[in-house]
């Protein structure tokens, strides 16, 4: 049994498990790490307006992501480096999200290999992309690997120009060359520089021949571009405030994204999103669903794959209440009204 009763609850758990500066790479945000306090802070300011006297009986939570069935509106977030949690990494996480029928989204820099997680999912899931040389040879083979292990869409991460400074990960001693790159087994030299732009987009949509989402979208300009070059999804998100310090709290860059996107494609968020509370404020200012990112680490590290199963039906447990006592049996009756 993992001794969790909320989400929040598994960081303490890992804390006292995991490697102090493995575990410092999990928690740490770029800089101050004013940003990842406020992914959290700014759902806590979020106020609920509950109806009532709604027939709740037939409360059903399930929906679609790009048309692909998920028994619930949250997923998981695409995570590197899950090793660190759990020998199994990113296999056990995989296997726990397959078995409730909820989004997984595995990252480039897992530890194990795409096709190994493919494997073990057994579910609804996506592939995260970093590129590697841009449009060259390195990244097109990535990306038809995915394809390969029939993963149903490639997420493409934009928020990484360049990569996040983590005060707390150099203090806590964390050297990068603990990282194990399970998708590149052969060494190669990580030096060119990223010159990829919204113009190489179509080449990633020609190369992948599947839907494209964009992770790391913030502003209503970029959430246009997004729609005119063909995104299929937009996925508001910091990078859990590891890349830049002082970006706006996810939840409150949702709405102008939303608004600009105007049901033209599929709105994503993720960042501080720890209770059924969050999930359901999400929806409620147009996304189609959140994903979850420490928690899940954290639940790894506590109790593999127990632990995320744990992780995944606290969660489920939250939403559901939340959305009966809302009055909302179903995702879409979740509307704008239902939160200030
Ligand atoms: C340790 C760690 C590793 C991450 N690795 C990736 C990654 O490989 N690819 C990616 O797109 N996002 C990555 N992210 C960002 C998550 O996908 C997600 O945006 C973020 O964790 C959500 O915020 P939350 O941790 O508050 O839930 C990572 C986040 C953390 C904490």
């Amino acid at each position: 049994m993992v001794e969790a009763f909320s989400l929040r609850d598994f960081e303490e758990l890992a804390r006292a498990r995991m490697d102090p500066a493995q575990f410092a790479y999990y928690a740490a945000g770029n800089a101050d790490e004013v940003t990842l306090r406020e992914n959290e802070a700014a759902f806590a300011r979020r106020r609920l307006r509950p109806r009532v006297l709604v027939d709740v009986s037939a409360l059903d939570t399930s929906t679609t992501l790009l048309g692909q069935a998920v028994a619930y509106p949250f997923g998981i977030a695409p995570t590197g480096q899950q090793g660190f949690a759990h020998e199994e990494g990113e296999c056990a996480t995989a296997r726990a999200a397959g078995a409730a029928g909820i989004m997984f989204c595995a990252s480039t820099s897992s530890t194990r290999t795409l096709e190994e997680i493919a494997e073990s999912c057994r579910g609804p899931a996506w592939f995260q992309l970093y590129t590697q040389d841009n449009t060259g040879p390195r990244t097109e083979a990535l990306v038809k690997r995915a394809v390969g292990a029939g993963y149903q869409a490639i997420v493409l991460t934009v928020d990484l120009a360049m990569s996040g400074r983590r005060d707390r990960e150099w203090r806590a001693g964390f050297d990068p060359s603990m990282f194990r790159p399970g998708n590149f087994p052969e060494p190669h030299a990580d030096d060119v520089p990223l010159r990829f732009t919204w113009r190489d987009l179509a080449w990633l949509r020609s190369v992948a021949g599947l839907p494209i989402v964009l992770k790391g979208i913030m502003t209503a300009e970029d959430a246009k571009l997004a729609v005119e070059h063909g995104a299929d999804a937009v996925w508001v998100s910091n990078h859990g405030g590891r890349q830049l310090d002082r970006s706006l709290a996810s939840i409150d860059a949702l709405g102008e994204v939303v608004d600009a996107v105007a049901g033209r494609a599929e709105v994503y968020m993720d960042g501080g999103v720890r209770r059924g509370g969050d999930v359901i404020t999400a929806l409620a200012l147009g996304a189609r669903a959140v994903f979850i990112g420490r928690p899940v680490l954290y639940a790894l590290a506590s109790g593999g794959e127990a632990g995320v199963t744990r992780a995944i039906h606290l969660l489920a447990d939250e939403v559901r209440y939340v959305m009966a006592l809302l009055g909302t049996p179903r995702p879409w009756d979740i509307t704008r009204t239902h939160v200030v």
